[in-house]
């Protein structure tokens, strides 16, 4: 496999495109997202063996309840499926498995079996795999403002003195490093509520292959392309060439 000279630490992704591709095989969306899952076991291996510190799937957003609820609950189980069966491979992998998003919704044994999947796999250090699950970018700046605040009113501060940073630790994945590249398949170009505060200075990279149909192959391409660009993060690009390269990401 292809070593980049520029590996991202943090790479996230929105699989767009189960659906489609399973219209296009005549199957069952379902299948489509059955076939994602398989993906999913793939791009986890490939992060692995490049040494990508940190992967984020946007699995269910807080939008994706309007979905019929038959395809809501099929995907249910699927989660249900997946977390009974992959993460003991997960945890033999040396992968530390995270839940970000809205668990409230969720059925009692999924979040049962999200908080045993977190609690066996917490002191691994490989792959740090965070699945967004009832997640959406606002809900996120939300909880994390109506925190930020508590904190500074049981403080007794004021509450003008409210900072980013104030903000910025309340948000889910606040521990890790802000995603360096963000892929999108299924050939939409937009970013559907998801990390909404963490893609600020994110390069993103967007591609008409579906989901599924999404292999090693086309993660290469992805990080060919993230390689070949200049971060700048506000500053010039003498700057930048000059190595002044400090980042506050
Ligand atoms: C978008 O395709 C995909 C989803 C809403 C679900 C993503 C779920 C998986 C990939 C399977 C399970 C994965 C994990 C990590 C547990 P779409 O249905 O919107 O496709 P379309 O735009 O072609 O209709």
């Amino acid at each position: 496999m292809t070593h980049f000279s520029t590996t991202p630490r943090h790479v996230a992704v929105i699989m767009d495109g189960n659906g489609r591709w399973a219209y296009r095989q005549h199957l069952p969306r379902v299948a489509g997202h059955r076939r994602g899952a398989e993906v999913v076991r793939e791009m986890v291996q490939s992060c692995v063996d490049l040494g990508i510190a940190h992967l984020t799937l946007f699995a269910f957003s807080t939008e994706n309840w309007r979905r019929p609820a038959l395809e809501v609950r099929l995907l249910m189980n699927l989660f249900r499926l997946l977390l009974k069966r992959e993460v003991r491979k997960l945890h033999e992998n040396g992968v530390r498995l995270r839940i970000i998003g809205d668990r409230v919704p969720l059925e009692r044994d999924i979040r049962q079996l999200m908080e045993e999947a977190e609690a066996l796999t917490r002191n691994n250090t490989r792959l740090q795999l965070n699945l967004a699950v009832n997640y959406g970018g606002r809900w996120d700046i939300t909880q994390a403002a109506r925190a930020a605040v508590g904190a500074i009113l049981a403080n007794g501060q004021d509450p003008q003195t409210l900072s980013e940073q104030d903000i910025a630790k309340y948000l889910s994945l606040a521990e890790i490093p802000e995603p360096d590249l963000l892929i999108r398949t299924g050939g939409e170009e937009r970013i559907s509520n998801f990390l909404v505060w963490q893609l600020a200075y994110t390069e993103f990279y967007f591609t008409d292959t579906l989901w599924p149909d999404f292999d090693r192959a086309s993660l290469e391409h992805a990080l060919h392309s993230f390689a070949q660009r200049q971060r700048r993060f506000g500053r010039t690009g003498d700057q930048v060439l000059e190595g002044d390269c400090s980042v506050s990401d």
